[in-house]
């Protein structure tokens, strides 16, 4: 099984991208041909900082080591260091319908945000098609705001394999259950662009007071909580422990007499306690950024000689060779 998936160096990484694709991905390496990428390309249709572009992706990459990726077993490169992936965007675009284009949520929600409606934006999801096919993945683990794009690029490989004849895979979006969609502190999708993020590295005291700060409800400690289950806390502390920690925190609030002050220092303290081996192994890493770099390189090149074949089998199906 071939399994690929990329995430934007366009921030600092949070905990809904580590539930959502990165920890899947991580699992995944185990049981396939894994391709991760860092999509520094996507980044260009809202970041337009040089520099923050170049750190961001360091980061990324060794925010992935630091969790758990391990390059003997899964690929990690860059993904403008493999321009293949361009040149089949274009050969997809010109089978792709903008009606396609212009029913894509995310493109729709970034446009409402006031993000620009550059053509890079309106075209993303056919250059995260050219991504996905061009290393004939099998499986896309990514959190539920991908999904539609995997859907796209399903329509396009079905397209061009109608038009030119049997070329790509048909892929499938892989979902961790439970983990499709991390709410963040105010209860919508974590997101780095609605300020509702956790950090998977924050600094211990500022992501103590950030988690501090989440807004709850007016009722007294001592009242029972029957709706425990939709505690914004409770929601993140789902994912950051086992099911019967989990449970007993959520039958203390259910109970009543356990506050929502003591509900957040018990939610930092178990997101630091959970984030603390890959804390230790990315100070590590930090000090050893030649490995990283290196890593990407190797990255690169095995990832190249791939993408380099199937787009010559799209170059050969559509007439361009
Ligand atoms: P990006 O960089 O926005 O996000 C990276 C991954 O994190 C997931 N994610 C979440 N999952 C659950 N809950 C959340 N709150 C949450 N926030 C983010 C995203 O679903 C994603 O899986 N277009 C992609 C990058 C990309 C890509 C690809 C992915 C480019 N080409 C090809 C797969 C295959 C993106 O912007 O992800």
């Amino acid at each position: 099984m071939r399994i690929l998936s990329g995430i934007q160096p366009s921030g600092i990484l949070h905990v809904g991208n580590y539930f959502g694709m990165m920890k899947p991905s991580i699992e995944l390496q185990d049981r396939g041909d894994a391709f991760y990428f860092i999509a520094d390309y996507h980044s260009m249709t809202s970041l337009y900082d040089a520099n923050l572009r170049r750190e961001y992706t360091r980061q990324v990459a060794i925010d992935f080591l630091a969790c758990g990726l391990d390059p003997k077993k899964a690929v990690l490169f860059k993904q403008s260091d493999v321009p293949e992936h361009v040149e089949l965007s274009w050969i997809l675009s010109s089978i792709c319908p903008m009606g396609r284009l212009e029913r894509c949520h995310s493109y729709k929600d970034k446009i409402a945000k006031g993000l620009s409606a550059n053509h890079g934006l309106f075209a993303y999801p056919v250059l995260m098609a050219a991504d996905i096919l061009i290393y004939d993945a099998d499986s896309v683990p990514v959190g539920r705001d991908q999904k539609q794009h995997v859907e796209v690029t399903r329509d396009l490989a079905i397209k061009f394999n109608q038009t030119y004849g049997e070329t790509f895979r048909v892929p499938e979006p892989a979902f961790r259950e439970g983990a499709e969609v991390i709410p963040g502190l105010d209860g919508q999708k974590m997101s780095k662009s609605y300020n509702n993020a956790v950090e998977i590295f924050g600094e211990e005291k500022p992501t103590r007071k950030r988690l501090m700060s989440i807004v709850m409800d007016s009722r007294s400690p001592d009242e029972a909580k029957p709706d425990a289950e939709e505690n914004r806390a409770i929601q993140l502390i789902k994912h950051l422990t086992t099911p019967e920690i989990y449970s007993e925190e959520v039958e203390k609030l259910k109970a009543g007499g356990y506050g929502y002050g003591d509900l957040k220092k018990r939610l930092f303290e178990l997101y630091w306690q959970y984030f603390r081996p890959a804390r230790e192994r990315r100070t590590d890493l930090m000090q050893n950024l030649d490995y990283v770099d290196q890593v990407l390189a190797n990255g690169a090149e095995k990832a190249r000689e791939i993408a380099r074949s199937v787009n010559q089998r799209a170059r050969k199906a559509c007439g361009l060779e």
